[in-house]
């Protein structure tokens, strides 16, 4: 497959490239940015990698089967997509452009009208394990965002057998890349180093949408989460603790074989045995999403946990996991 990318000398995009060179199928036809057109990736990143880059320009999307956008969101995302997809080939968007379905439900989360609507409506949420038959089909894919990767993969087989009581409280961590490379006071090293804090905290994430589109969605009902969204002092990965109450008389075992059975044939989602609790060094580097439920009291209250690397599962990895399926080949090529 020949492959463009928009946007690779972001953090996304540099683990895009690091996960490509290793795919058996995958060419990368070009690699943009506006900062260091017409210079190599190396030039960018401490990588061995001598990757040229071009201008946005430059790049011919005619020549790709399909262009990861690796962009900030907003219009360049949206015309860049509208500008792949006019030749033919197919885009998968790591932004938040293309994730939520209904142009109201954008409006209120973005505060401004949706640049391309008839786009939105037809982009697939790409997530896997909950669309994998509509994202073979796909043009545009939008793939999913880091912390509603983990949420959604925790919750969802709750949600599905239709046992979440219509609130979820989540309290979730991410390391530093998950804010992108552009400098920001908030990710300065003397502001984050061996500090812990909690930032966009309230019923404001614009992460919440996806989370209550696609857990609503699966549930069958509305349903309300509560986010607290914390900044940690690591370079990668994310732990999302989800606090849900189930009905008093589920046993332990029926909640975990909700779980086995929900995700037995998914190749990157794990559960770790009773007992055990995910930590992020369960997930990073790797297209793992790491699971763990731990009952809390005999009044139905439990705690799901789930792990993954924020760049991988939550970004570029779970790209590649969808790319793989819109081409027909075994969704797990070139990410084990
Ligand atoms: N970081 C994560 O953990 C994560 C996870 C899931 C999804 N995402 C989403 O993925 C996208 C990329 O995230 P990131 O963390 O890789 O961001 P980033 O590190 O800030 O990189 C953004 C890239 O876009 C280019 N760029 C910036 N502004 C641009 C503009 N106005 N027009 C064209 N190019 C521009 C940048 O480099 P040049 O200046 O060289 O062009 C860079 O290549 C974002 O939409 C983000 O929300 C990020």
């Amino acid at each position: 497959m020949r492959i463009g990318i928009y946007g690779a000398t972001g953090y996304t995009g540099v683990e895009l490239i690091r996960w490509l060179r290793r795919h058996p199928q995958a060419e990368i036809v070009f690699a943009t940015s506006r900062t260091y057109a017409g210079q190599r990736l190396s030039d960018a990143f401490a990588v061995a990698d001598d990757l040229p880059l071009v201008d946005a320009s430059a790049a011919d999307p005619a020549s790709c089967d399909v262009a990861f956008l690796c962009l900030p969101h907003g219009e360049t995302t949206i015309r860049t997509a509208q500008e792949v997809l006019a030749t033919g080939a197919r885009v998968v968007d790591l932004s938040n452009d293309f994730r939520l379905r209904d142009v109201e439900h954008y409006a209120t989360w973005f505060k401004h009208p949706h640049g391309a609507p008839e786009l939105l409506a037809e982009a697939v949420y790409g997530l896997p394990e909950l669309y994998r038959e509509q994202i073979a089909k796909a043009r545009l894919v939008a793939n999913p965002g880091c912390y509603p990767t983990s949420v959604l993969l925790a919750l969802l087989p709750l949600a599905e057998a239709g046992l979440l009581d219509g609130q979820v409280i989540v309290d979730a961590k991410s390391g530093v890349s998950g804010a992108g490379r552009s400098l920001s006071l908030k990710t300065h090293y003397v502001e984050a180093n061996e500090n812990f804090a909690p930032y966009n905290v309230g019923h404001s994430h614009r992460h919440i949408a996806e989370m209550e589109q696609e857990l609503g969605r699966a549930a069958g009902a509305p349903l309300h989460v509560i986010f607290a969204p914390h900044l940690l002092p690591v370079s990668r990965g994310i732990l999302s603790s989800c606090y849900v109450r189930l009905p008093r008389d589920l046993a332990p075992d029926a909640v975990r074989k909700i779980y086995t059975e929900r995700y037995a044939q998914e190749p990157f989602v794990r559960l770790l045995a009773a007992g055990q609790l995910p930590t992020l060094a369960h997930s990073v580097h790797s297209n793992l999403c790491v699971l763990g439920l731990q009952q809390v009291d005999d009044r139905g209250n439990w705690v799901i946990m789930a792990s993954e690397d924020n760049l991988v599962k939550g970004a570029s990895g779970q790209a590649i996991q969808n790319m793989n399926i819109m081409f027909g080949l075994p969704e797990t090529t070139g990410l084990q």
